[in-house]
């Protein structure tokens, strides 16, 4: 069933994208969907600049190009799952690892737009694990002073990250303020990126239940 709602919510973005050519792809099994959903209108597009080498893979394998994000430079949608989602539209991602990619395409978006079944909606972020992109020497440094902040890391182990990284999962943490932490976190050295995404919070949440998908945007914030 949750599978059906991914599918769903994967469904409703189609619109977001009816006049774009060139696409910023997400990672995760949400988005596989969406990928899948490209496929009969895949001529509509010049190309796409993907978060991760999975989805890389899938979009080559439909026809759809991959371009360097270096050459599109702003892109005008972005669309991609999410972990947890609060009703700022703030997320927690990285639950495929794939969050510094995907970081740095909503940045680069004019219109982030993500895509999850209602599960994912929470009242306050932190009952899922914190994804922390960290250069390998850093790990025991970094889960250090993830301990100091009352978080409990653990090693993603047998994970290297696109980009030749490890994770930390922190567990048990409670972000009652995601802004603070997410700036907190990323001043640590050797942190590549924590997967808070509430300065970059998405600008469209497209939450998809059985009786129906919820849009919630950036006014409902
Ligand atoms: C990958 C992500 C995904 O968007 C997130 O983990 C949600 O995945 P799924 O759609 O499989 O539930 O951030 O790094």
């Amino acid at each position: 069933m949750q599978d059906e709602l991914k599918k769903q919510a994967a469904q409703a973005a189609l619109p977001y994208i009816k006049d774009c050519k060139i696409l910023g792809v997400g990672t995760g099994s949400t988005v596989n969907h969406f990928i899948d959903l490209l496929a009969p209108i895949k001529q509509q597009f010049d190309g796409a600049v993907s978060s991760s080498e999975a989805s890389t893979k899938r979009l080559i394998e439909l026809g759809i190009p991959i371009l360097n994000l270096n050459t599109v430079g702003t892109l005008d949608v972005y669309v991609d799952g999410a972990d947890e989602v609060n009703a700022n539209l703030q997320l927690i991602k990285g639950g495929g690892g794939a969050l510094t990619r995907e970081k740095i395409i909503a940045a680069a978006s004019k219109t982030f737009v993500c895509i999850a079944d209602e599960s994912k909606l929470v009242s306050c972020l932190g009952a899922s694990p914190l994804p922390i992109e960290v250069i390998p020497m850093a790990r025991h440094y970094v889960a250090e002073q993830i301990l100091g902040l009352g978080g409990k890391p653990i090693w993603r182990e047998n994970f290297t990250t696109d980009n030749g990284n490890i994770i930390l999962d922190v567990h048990a943490m409670q972000i009652t303020n995601p802004l603070e932490l997410e700036k907190i976190i990323n001043n640590m050295a050797g942190v590549v990126t924590v997967g808070l995404f509430a300065d970059r919070a998405a600008d469209i949440v497209l939450l998809a239940s059985e009786s129906g998908t919820k849009t919630l945007t950036a006014s409902n914030r």
